[in-house]
């Protein structure tokens, strides 16, 4: 049933134009500017392509855009599904599906993020090395999952090291503070309280938003290599937390993404 309807979905992008990615690019909340620099861009929308999960209202300018990036053929995602908007898994991870069916052979992945390491200061990046997922749920918990891959994914390494040392060295030449961490998955909208805020650093969180996990959970059953960036846009300290501000938070993530995308260019100078 699946696969009918990604191949669907990948037969009307192919007829568009998109034509065999090598890189996929998930955009974050705050973070959709990298698309304004696609060269010769070809723009699907959401609520265009078939089997595709309904946009809701706030989503009415999700795309998919297909172009030139450093060379490369890229597809970008601007704007993302979330399980808060009342997605269930399946959904949320069906562009990653498409992507994959697509081509791409490398998934670049960036989300807002909130502090849990007080070392991290608001606008700072921090590359995820790990993560913990706390939404309750897997995107691989369906009948058929073996017609994509192993039921039982390996998620020893789900981040791929090659393009993290990478990323690194890059971060260190252009001088970008990029912090090394583990980002925790919840399902939101709320805000964490501070005794929740409490528990995530005591189990070992460095940063917590409300996505990117189940993404990279089916892309590596799908084999595809992972790099993912946080962008800090809060810092969430327990023993002294203000109201969150949205708008800040928004404000932030925007203010911080010339480096996110700086990064992202040059990773992809070097592939
Ligand atoms: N919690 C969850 N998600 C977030 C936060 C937070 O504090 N900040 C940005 N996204």
């Amino acid at each position: 049933m699946i696969r009918k309807q990604l191949n669907e979905s990948v037969a009307y992008l192919q007829s568009k134009g998109f034509d065999n990615p090598e890189i996929g690019i998930v955009l974050g909340t705050g973070l959709g500017k990298l698309a304004d620099q696609i060269e010769d861009p070809i723009e699907a929308h959401y609520n265009h392509i078939p089997f595709f999960p309904l946009a809701t209202v706030e989503f009415h300018s999700g795309k998919l855009i297909y172009g030139t990036l450093e060379g490369k053929k890229a597809v970008v995602m601007q704007g993302r599904f979330h399980l808060y908007e009342g997605y269930d898994f399946m959904d949320i991870t069906y562009p990653i599906r498409v992507m994959h069916q697509l081509g791409i052979k490398k998934l670049f992945i960036s989300n807002a993020a909130g502090a849990i390491n007080l070392d991290y200061k608001e606008g700072d990046l921090m590359l995820i090395e790990d993560h913990i997922n706390l939404q309750g749920g897997s995107p691989l918990a369906f009948k058929g999952v073996g017609q994509f891959g192993d039921r039982f994914t390996d998620m020893s390494e789900p981040y791929d090291v090659p393009m993290r040392q990478t990323l690194s060295k890059i971060a260190e030449q252009e001088e970008i503070t990029l912090h090394r961490g583990v980002y925790v998955s919840v399902v939101g909208p709320q805000l964490e309280t501070k005794a929740e805020y409490r528990m995530l650093k005591i189990i070992g969180a460095d940063a917590v938003g409300m996505s990117t996990v189940p993404e990279v959970i089916v892309a590596n059953h799908l084999n595809v290599p992972i790099i993912a960036v946080s962008v800090i846009t809060d810092e969430c300290n327990p023993d002294n937390l203000k109201p969150a501000d949205i708008q800040r938070i928004l404000k932030t993530a925007e203010a911080a993404e010339p480096k996110m995308v700086k990064l992202f260019r040059e990773l992809i100078k070097t592939l």
